[in-house]
């Protein structure tokens, strides 16, 4: 027996020819002496029905004792369904095969779960069975749906010239700002590879070698706190381009985009995507990953507050602070509970309180601010935050970083309130501007808020010792939905400049030489300008597929401890195999068994414990 097409492809076509599928049982239903089989593969499912008056009688008896999630090989003709069982729900819901020979091609023992109705099962189970996970329909359509997104990228980038090359895995370190994966070295003891956290040094070195246009579908690993939006390994879309300007670039990303999300979703952008320097972002949007899919902009009104007779507006600004406002249009009506829920809300994130005026669409201003407020002088808040009768107006009073916070956050929440954070919806925008540093409390040192091949505007240059703050570079980042998607910039190309970078971040002449000798190098051998860019694969699938976490888009992905419950990765190794790496574990504060203890061991003995407790 051969199967002539996917359960889910067959169609009216077919009826009346003879018809072999494949495919595993998710539902039986026994009707009075017929057995009918929901049979289903990766294209979909189709209706087998099993009947004394035409199956052979061997095949009869295997339908009564077959196990759901068995595989099975059925052969027999394909008829339309009677009237009354035609199921418009399913592609192929008015034909049916029925079986004159069947055959159980593997057997499928007893199940942690049923796929069919997997979608509230426990996420640690469904990832230890992941191959059984994946036979559910939504996770197997993701991933189906991320290997398009993927053909269409690709597509993209050869049609415009770019060359797919590997860069190594075991590799030297590279610094995005997370903790590198080691692999001890056997061959020279003691020394390590780091795994990639990007290609970031290899696809700049490809442009020093006059590839011009280079890409890759590329995987990163990176040791830090995983989140819904994070793993310790994942993939990028990296990209380099050689002799371009920012805006060569963010015209080809654009491009790329439109062209993705238009093949894959059918959704056309019409205006060109939103652009924002980082500052605009900060200030209109509290975020330097700003939500379009709703406006509610941040209004600073620093100006006239403290002329308003309100202490904690003019002892902010007094204090070298500011004040901002969100005006909610239609929502003069927030309850007590909205407004107290709003305010701690606003507390959590740093702010030390929420002013706020509700303008009924009567015309009556009610404010927590009308005790100290005069009502002349509300007017000519609410008129500078552009408020109409029946609006409500939120403020921030504090030191910038905290008033861009509080109100970055407050808007965020207001689009969950409102229900303006459609996931339907898609908007890109482009911030662009980024400030070169950011001061590292933990480290007390600046770091390189994108990365330090990132070219600083040439103006900034004489800032790089003595002002870092002041050093703007030319870096962007693409943001969908309030998503970081990825980010790029104009790289340094000239040794001198990027010695000036390192050296601004701290870092000594011989460090330099060490860890970064070979690009420095590189860069005195005719490299060109060059420019590039990266984003995240999972996070764009996650976004376009509506899934909340990265995993739901990733056939074999790790949890929150960055282990494998299905594998479970990491397990410790054979002391001869530690021996050949001339590798020692010391013991950890942990009991020596403990430490060797694989995750899955460790979850069960904390399980242990946990009942022990409860007895
Ligand atoms: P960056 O570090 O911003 O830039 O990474 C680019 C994009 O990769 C995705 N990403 C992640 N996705 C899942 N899990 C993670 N742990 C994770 N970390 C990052 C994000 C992010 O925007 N070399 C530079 C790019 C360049 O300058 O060309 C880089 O890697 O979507």
């Amino acid at each position: 027996m051969r199967r002539t097409n996917y359960c889910g492809l067959f169609s009216e076509q077919d009826v009346g020819k003879p018809t072999t599928a494949c495919g595993w049982v998710e539902t039986k239903r026994d009707m009075g002496g017929v057995i009918f089989i929901d049979l289903v593969d990766r294209e979909g499912v189709l209706q087998i029905v099993f009947n004394p008056a035409y199956t052979d009688p061997e095949a009869f008896a295997l339908a009564e004792r077959v196990r759901n999630q068995s595989a099975l090989i059925v052969e027999g003709a394909m008829f339309l369904r009677d009237e009354e069982t035609v199921n418009p729900k399913i592609a192929t819901g008015t034909v049916e095969l029925r079986v004159d020979r069947a055959e159980l091609l593997s057997t499928c023992g007893d199940l942690p779960f049923n796929p069919a109705e997997a979608d509230d099962v426990r996420e640690d189970l469904r990832l230890r069975y992941r191959y059984l996970d994946l036979r559910r329909k939504r996770l197997r359509d993701n991933i189906r749906f991320r290997h398009r997104v993927a053909s269409a990228i690709r597509r993209f980038m050869d049609s415009e010239g770019f060359v797919d090359v590997e860069t190594p895995i075991l590799t030297k370190s590279t610094p995005e700002g997370a903790r590198d994966y080691l692999v001890p070295s056997r061959v020279h003891q003691g020394s390590f590879y780091a795994l990639p956290q990007s290609p970031q040094l290899f696809k700049q070195l490809l442009m020093v070698a006059g590839f011009d246009r280079y890409y890759q579908i590329a995987r990163c690993f990176r040791d830090e706190d995983l989140r819904a939006d994070r793993q310790p390994e994942f993939t990028q879309l990296d990209m380099e381009m050689s002799f371009v300007e920012m805006e060569d670039i963010l015209a080809t990303l654009e491009r790329l985009f439109r062209s993705v999300v238009g093949e894959v979703k059918g959704i056309h952008f019409d205006a060109p995507f939103p652009r924002l320097t980082w500052v605009e972002a900060m200030d209109r949007y509290g975020s330097d990953k700003p939500d379009l899919r709703f406006d509610l902009p941040i209004v600073d009104i620093t100006d006239i507050a403290p002329s308003m007779g309100f202490s904690v507006f003019s002892k902010a600004v007094e204090a070298g602070g500011v004040v901002r406002a969100i005006t909610v249009p239609g929502q003069s009506d927030f309850t007590r509970n909205t407004i107290n829920d709003l305010t701690d809300f606003a507390v959590s994130e740093g702010a030390g309180g929420m002013a706020w005026i509700a303008w009924r669409p009567s015309g009556e201003i009610y404010s927590i601010l009308s005790k100290f407020v005069e009502e002349k002088d509300m007017r000519i808040l609410l008129d500078r935050v552009n408020a109409r009768p029946g609006d409500f107006v939120l403020f921030s009073a504090d030191k910038p970083d905290v008033v861009r916070k509080v109100t970055g956050a407050l808007r965020l929440k207001l689009g969950d309130i409102l229900g303006l954070r459609d996931p339907d919806k898609f908007a890109f925008a482009i911030v662009t501007d980024f400030p070169m540093f950011e001061y590292n409390e933990e480290e007390g040192r600046y770091t390189a808020q994108h990365h330090p091949f990132t070219m600083p505007f040439m103006e900034d240059l004489d800032y790089l010792i003595s002002d870092p703050p002041r050093v703007r570079s030319q870096a962007y980042d693409f943001v969908l939905n309030g998503t970081e998607l990825g980010s790029g910039s104009i790289r340094i190309h000239r040794s001198d400049i990027q010695r000036r970078v390192f050296e601004a971040l701290g870092l000594g002449e011989e460090e330099i030489e060490e860890r970064f000798g070979f690009i420095l190098n590189a860069f005195t051998y005719g490299a060109p300008p060059h420019g590039g860019f990266a984003f995240g694969l999972d996070r764009l699938v996650m976004l376009l597929a509506g899934e909340q976490s990265l995993r739901d888009v990733i056939a074999f992905p790790k949890i929150r401890d960055a282990s494998c419950p299905m594998t479970d990765a990491p397990t410790a190794v054979s002391p001869d195999q530690l021996g050949a790496l001339g590798i020692c574990v010391a013991d950890s504060p942990l009991s020596a068994r403990e430490s060797a203890a694989s995750p899955r061991e460790k979850r069960r003995a904390a399980l242990n414990i946990k009942q022990l407790a409860d007895d």
